[in-house]
């Protein structure tokens, strides 16, 4: 399969470099605008006029290149790229990613992408079975990056075991079908998504609220935005910024959250409640500050209004998605949450624990969905960054959605 991507490919000293230019070229076959940057090291294994004369462009090694940064800086060149594939990625290169490091053009364009980012890891076995080259590579894997091999084998070094490049062939067959997965799979569609907590005032100063930051909602936004969509956003009261595309509509309460979404599901193709609405508000809300007068200060507060069950419940209502955020028995709770709500999918990640979850960089989901009469089915999606869990996730539904539209694709 071709497609027109912009990959950012980079070059790190190891001996299978020689092997990258195989990899510009079928990158370059598939149709992909490739710009090449190699570290130091790597010119000194294949040279940068071989993988200029492949790419068409350029190859850029300087990060203090007045000239280079002229044309088109670090920032613009990490924004430029739909991907950015490493390969081969030394043990110097990957322990660098681990640290922060960014003190040549590469790592540093690591450090300020924002894309996907793609690694293929090469080296002599006993440097890839070392504690703390394995330590940055699970490292690197819970910050979303995605390590494609190394393969088993006989070494350029004599050795044989775990540490050899995966070929360029395989290495380009897996990033076109990911990115591939990424192609605009909502185009033409509707997206409602509601994201954050919301507050409910006790007094004029107090209200009860969660610890929802809305990243995976807004992160959400953005994915079902770069799959195509016209994304409408309800957001409770973060310090989350939306693209300028998105049209962000901004609530406090779960009342106000309520009826601006039922305002607008009917008019959506797809409805995902991401928001963690608040199941109970204060009864009444005290119209001076509460004073510190008493010794216990008893609150009563009422159910709210249910947003998921009642858009499900609409007579022409949009393909509903539901979020579930528990401590204990998710599946279970996950499962009768789907059914209870008549919900056509809901994605369930647990929360209070030490990783992901609420107010943090990265989530798991455990998703499922209804599937005619063949029950309920469903799918994991690990530990990554939110962002790239929302992509997979913009992509679950419209393939759940809308099989016919994601085949064509
Ligand atoms: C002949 C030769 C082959 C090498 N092959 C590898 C290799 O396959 N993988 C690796 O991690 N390091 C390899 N190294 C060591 C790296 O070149 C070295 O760590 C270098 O600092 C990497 O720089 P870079 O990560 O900035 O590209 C090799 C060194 C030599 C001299």
């Amino acid at each position: 399969m071709t497609a027109n991507l912009n990959i950012l490919y980079g070059v790190s000293g190891g001996i299978a470099a020689y092997k990258s230019a195989e990899v510009v070229r079928l990158l370059r076959k598939r149709g992909a605008q490739v710009r090449v940057v190699m570290t130091e090291a790597a010119m000194q294994f294949i040279t940068p006029l071989t993988l200029q004369a492949l790419s068409g462009q350029p190859v850029l090694s300087q990060l203090l290149d007045a000239d280079s940064e002229h044309a088109m800086d670090h920032i613009r060149l990490a924004r430029w790229a739909d991907v950015i594939l490493i390969a081969p990625a030394t043990a110097d290169f990957i322990a660098k990613c681990r640290h922060g490091l960014a003190d040549d053009l590469l790592s540093t364009l690591y450090l300020a992408a924002t894309c996907p980012v793609y690694i293929a890891p090469a080296m002599n076995q006993a440097m890839w079975s070392k504690p703390v080259v394995q330590d940055s590579i699970q490292t690197l894997r819970a910050h979303g990056v995605q390590m494609i091999g190394p393969e088993a084998g006989e070494q350029a070094c004599g050795e044989v075991g775990l540490g050899r490049m995966s070929e360029p062939s395989a290495l380009v067959d897996q990033i076109y079908a990911e990115c591939i997965d990424q192609l605009p799979c909502l185009q033409g569609l509707s997206v409602l998504i509601s994201a954050g907590p919301t507050r409910e005032p006790l007094d004029p100063v107090r209200y009860l609220s969660n610890r929802s930051s809305g990243k995976m909602g807004y992160a959400l936004a953005k994915a079902a935005l770069a799959a195509g969509a016209k994304v409408t956003l309800i957001s409770g009261p973060v310090t989350l910024s939306a693209p300028v595309e998105i049209e962000r509509i901004s609530v406090e309460t779960a009342a106000e959250m309520y009826d601006a979404v039922l305002a607008r599901a009917s008019s959506h193709s797809i409805y995902i409640g991401a928001a963690a609405v608040a199941d109970y508000s204060p009864v009444t809300m005290a119209s001076c500050k509460i004073k510190k007068n008493e010794q216990t200060l008893t609150l009563v507060l009422q159910k709210t209004r249910d947003i998921l069950a009642d858009v499900a419940a609409l007579p022409s209502r949009p393909f509903t998605v539901g979020f579930a955020a528990e401590t204990h028995a998710l599946e279970d709770y996950a499962s009768a949450k789907l059914i209870e709500k008549n919900l056509d999918m809901i994605a369930a990640n647990w929360v209070g624990q030490a990783q992901g979850g609420f107010d943090s960089e990265l989530n798991a989901l455990h998703v499922l969905w209804r599937e005619g009469s063949n029950g309920i089915c469903q799918k994991q999606l690990p530990m990554t960054n939110k962002s790239l869990l929302a992509q997979h996730l913009i992509r679950l539904i419209a393939d759940v959605f809308n099989p016919q539209l994601t085949a064509n694709t």
